[in-house]
């Protein structure tokens, strides 16, 4: 496989969820028109989409229909955009840039972009829990396979532990244990939404439920070590953030050799699990290689 079929399978997913997002949203009454361009603000300008692609690739993989993945891919996003725009508050990171553009505070105010990180955040489950070509049962496990993700147990968890860490020297447990809920779980959820889709066997769950929980954790140490080795204009968000406010990273613990070490072991692991699948894992496998390569 070449290196142009990932970028061709990138490329394909993200402009599908974009179009089924900006539908979703288009939908939506005018009534509150400010918090309404403030969701599509915070939602439709720009992103990678990896957590969709993660959705997709790993579904069609398993023989599910992508028209089927649609509301699983534009749940996750819904969940991840509404973090971002709270993780750029003045209370939490406290940043004006994002995806090349204003944060949501700075393009409308505080409270609106609390309310349009809210709604995004319930418009994911109105998603998943409305019409869907899953059974009841289906829709009822990603619901609260989501719901476990986004929340106490994952991503909300993942940055309360962020932020009491910050300031501070935490231990190499305490820090895996940081990314793997603040950013981990949501990654694992897209490939788990997926399993779920198709009904997945005990076997294909275990190997990519640790592919899933291995990349998650690499994709932050990526995301750690790109606030230093990239620019702002790269980024589309402020590198030196996390120097700047002193947070507990992987490169301020390990180093930039060290941090670079555990992503690129985190993903040989990543790859190791998916040896025994008897599917054609090719893509999931350059997709992994370009989560530690990427500049973005
Ligand atoms: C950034 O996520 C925040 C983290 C969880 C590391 P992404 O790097 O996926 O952000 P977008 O969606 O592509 O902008
Ligand atoms: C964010 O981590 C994780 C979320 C749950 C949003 P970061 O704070 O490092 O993400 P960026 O660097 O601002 O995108
Ligand atoms: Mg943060
Ligand atoms: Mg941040
Ligand atoms: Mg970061």
């Amino acid at each position: 496989m070449t290196q142009s079929v990932l970028s061709d399978a990138l490329s394909q997913y993200q402009n599908r969820i974009n179009h089924y997002l900006q539908q979703q949203l288009e939908h939506l009454p005018e009534h509150a028109i400010g918090l309404k361009k403030a969701m599509q603000h915070g939602a439709l300008l720009g992103g990678k989409r990896i957590r969709p692609f993660l959705v997709y690739s790993v579904g069609d993989m398993l023989g599910v229909p992508l028209e089927k993945l649609d509301v699983c891919a534009a749940a996750i996003e819904c969940i991840h955009a509404y973090s971002l725009i709270h993780d750029d508050l003045p209370a939490m990171d406290d940043d004006e840039l994002r995806r090349g553009q204003p944060t949501v505070h700075i393009a409308y105010d505080e409270a609106t972009a609390i309310l349009a990180g809210d709604a995004l955040q319930t418009l994911a489950f109105e998603i998943l829990s409305g019409k869907t070509e899953f059974s009841a049962t289906q829709q009822l496990a990603m619901i609260q396979a989501l719901a476990k993700a986004a929340g106490y147990l994952g991503m909300c968890g993942g940055q309360a532990i962020d932020l009491a860490s910050t300031d501070k020297q935490i231990d190499l447990e305490r820090l895996t244990q940081l990314h793997a809920l603040k950013t981990g779980a949501l990654i694992s959820c897209s490939v788990e939404l997926a399993l779920i889709a198709a009904d997945a066997t005990n076997a294909d769950r275990r190997s990519l439920v640790k592919y899933a929980q291995s990349l998650g954790l690499a994709f932050q140490v990526q995301d750690d070590i790109l606030d230093i080795t990239s620019s702002t204009e790269e980024l589309g968000k402020p590198q030196g953030s996390d120097e700047e406010s002193n947070k507990s990273t992987f490169p301020q613990l390990l180093g930039l050799q060290g941090a670079q070490q555990t992503a690129a072991q985190l993903i040989e692991d990543a790859l190791s699990a998916l040896a025994k699948l008897p599917y054609n894992t090719q893509l999931i496998e350059q997709f992994a290689q370009y989560i530690v390569a990427r500049r973005v």
